[in-house]
Formats: C-alpha cells, structure tokens, sequence
C-alpha cells in the first residue's frame, strides 16, 4: 500500500498567512499540519508515499520535508501544475500509484486516531474503496454522504446545497485500482473540479463494494483561521510529554503541562499550560496562557497572550494588552511606539485583518 498526500491549493481562506507560506505547513504545536498527516502514514507501515504540490508552494513544502529519511519512508512529488480537483490530483499520481492500493490524506486535515485502524479495516473488509465520516453542522461545506437504514451508502453528493444527512466526508480515503476507471468516467464538477466524491459515487452506481466508518474522534480541516486555532487547542490538550529544555528564573510560575524549547529563556513570566514554547525564545514579564504556542526565536515582552498560535522569529514587546484568539505569521512585529501623536501604525500585508479595542 502506498501514501498520497494533497498537499497543494492556494489557501485562500487562510491568507494573509498563505500568501507567503504553504498552508499545510503552517505550525500547529509548532509542527506543520502536514508532518500530523505523513506520521499517521507512517504509523500504519506504510513506506513510499507520494506529496502532490503546486507550482506556488511545492518548492516550500519539499524543502520543509525532505525525502523522507527522517522517518525511514521515501518521499516522491508529483506537480499537479493546476488545482483541478482532488480526482484530477490521483489521476496526476497514476504513475506513481500504478495499480496499488492507496490511502489519500488531504494535508490539512488532522484526525485523532489516525491511519492504522482504518488501514487494518479496509485490508479485512476486501472492499474497493474506504471512506470516513463525521457528523458535521454545516454539512453543506462538504462532501456529504447519504446512509440507507442498514448503514450502507446510497450516494453521495459534493457541498449539496440542500444536504441528505449532516454526515460529512473526512478528508482521508482508501481506494484500489478501481478508482482510477471511475475517475476516467466523471466530469468537472459545477466549480469546474474533478471531485473525488463524485469517482466514489460512481464506484457505488458501477456496484463495486464502498465502505465506510463514521468517526466519533476528532476531525480537523484546518482551513481557516479559527480552524487552525482549534487544531493548536486540541493537539496541545493531548499533548503528554512535555520538556523543559530552557531556563525558567525562580520569580516565573510555570503550572500545567508547558513546553520549553531548548536556549529559551523564561523571566518573570506566568505561563499556564498547555502551552509550547519554541527554541531559542526569551519570554519576559509576560503572561502566556493555555492553549498558545510560540515559535522558535520569538521575543515576547511585557505582554499576554492566550489561545494564539505564533510563528518563529516575532517580537511581541511592550504591548500592556492581551493578544487572544491570534495566528501570527513569521517575522511579525508588533511592539509600542514612542512617536506622537499617539497612534496605530501599521505595515499590514494584503488581506490582513485587525481587531483593535
Ligand atoms: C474536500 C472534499 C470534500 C471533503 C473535504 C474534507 O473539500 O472535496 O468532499 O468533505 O475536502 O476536508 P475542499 O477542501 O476541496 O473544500
């Protein structure tokens, strides 16, 4: 069995952030999303894998991920030079997954019991392709999946405007061979895209065998924003083994379960976990609450931050206010200004938005 991972798109819901950085490889508890999505792989003994990337940010994600000697797997890229659709993207890997059975993982997605389990169910049940499902509010934002009384598929239907169940498709899938000939047979879709719910639709009206597991765990699309914030809440909250590699002076009260990178220094501090701190920080005179992490070389000074997700090399200083519910990307910032008039001065990139009290 063999690993494909989409991990291409524009990220236009995340930007600004995804104008400059891939957004799959944007940290959640300073890992990228996408590194979640390859150990998943890799933990059900899965050893070639193949990352589908895009003119725009391949370059970025093979640089962030290597060829895949770090976990003991190999790693190829396959371009998909256009986003036409998740079937368009395996049609694109045909060559690289020839006739092999395959787990497809959308490289944004995080799930929380990852791929083992499914694997395992896939490979008894002898079935064509495998799919997960959660129940989800708003349905209409994805593929959605009708189950008839006995639990067996009816059909399925990509972002329906009026949706047949609140059962949403997970962006992780298993398929055989046959997946290739149904993709052969459908069109673009409405947003012009080949769908990969549609090929498995057309698996179900062809009668190859379909099944599915409806997922009571955690599911994350890591799309936007609050996505991701949540993603960070909940990875850290399970995290269990925490470090203390810096430097914590005696007059900082560290409770919970934090995180502390190897050359950071803590001053004054009152951090509360969970929460993860990155390499080389200095964190002083200020407030970090749960559920925040900080990358590596970040300055933080005389502020408070809780629930935020901050990238590596920010200055955070002088702020005498509270940052919450944030995502800051790389390089940001944002520190007191000695000018007058007193004022916001800004160098906001495109797409940036603000909340000022
Ligand atoms: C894609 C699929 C959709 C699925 C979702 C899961 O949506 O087309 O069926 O429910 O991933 O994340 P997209 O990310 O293209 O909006």
């Amino acid at each position: 069995m063999k690993g494909l991972i989409l991990s291409g798109g524009k990220g236009t819901r995340m930007r600004p952030i995804t104008h400059t950085a891939a957004k799959q490889l944007l940290p959640v508890a300073n890992k990228p999303i996408l590194f979640y999505g390859i150990e998943a792989i890799v933990d059900a003994g899965i050893k070639e894998i193949g990352i589908i990337i895009s003119p725009e940010t391949g370059p970025a994600v093979r640089t962030a991920v290597g060829n895949g000697d770090r976990w003991g797997i190999k790693i190829e890229y396959i371009l998909q030079e256009e986003p036409l659709g998740l079937a368009h993207a395996v049609k694109t890997a045909r060559p690289f997954l020839k006739d092999d059975t395959f787990v497809m993982y959308l490289g944004d997605n995080l799930i929380k019991d990852g791929v083992a389990p499914l694997v395992k169910r896939f490979e008894e049940s002898h079935v064509d392709a495998f799919i997960l499902l959660r129940e989800v509010s708003n349905p209409s934002a994805f593929g959605v999946a009708h189950l008839g009384s006995d639990g067996r598929i009816i059909c399925l239907e990509e972002k329906p405007a009026k949706p047949k169940s609140n059962l949403a498709l997970v962006g992780v899938y298993l398929f055989n061979k046959n997946i290739h000939t149904a993709i052969d047979e459908i069109k673009p879709s409405k947003r012009g895209e080949l769908e990969i719910t549609d090929a498995i639709q057309k698996l179900i009206e062809k009668n190859f065998h379909v099944g599915s597991h409806v997922l009571q765990s955690w599911w994350l699309d890591t799309g936007k924003k609050d996505d991701m914030l949540e993603a960070n809440r909940v990875v850290l909250d399970e995290m269990h083994d925490v470090s203390m590699l810096g430097a914590v002076s005696e007059d900082s009260k560290l409770s919970g379960r934090v995180h502390v990178g190897k050359g950071t220094v803590i001053k004054g501090c009152t951090i509360r976990g969970p929460a993860m701190i990155g390499d080389n920080c200095l964190i002083e005179h200020s407030y970090v609450g749960p559920f925040t992490s900080i990358g590596d070389q970040t300055k933080v000074s005389y502020a408070e931050l809780e629930y935020c997700i901050v990238r590596e090399n920010c200055q955070i200083i002088d702020l005498h206010g509270r940052i919450e519910d944030s995502l800051l990307g790389a390089n940001v910032e944002i520190t007191r200004g000695q000018q007058k008039p007193v004022a916001y001065r800004l160098m906001l990139g495109d797409d940036s938005k603000v909340e000022v009290v």
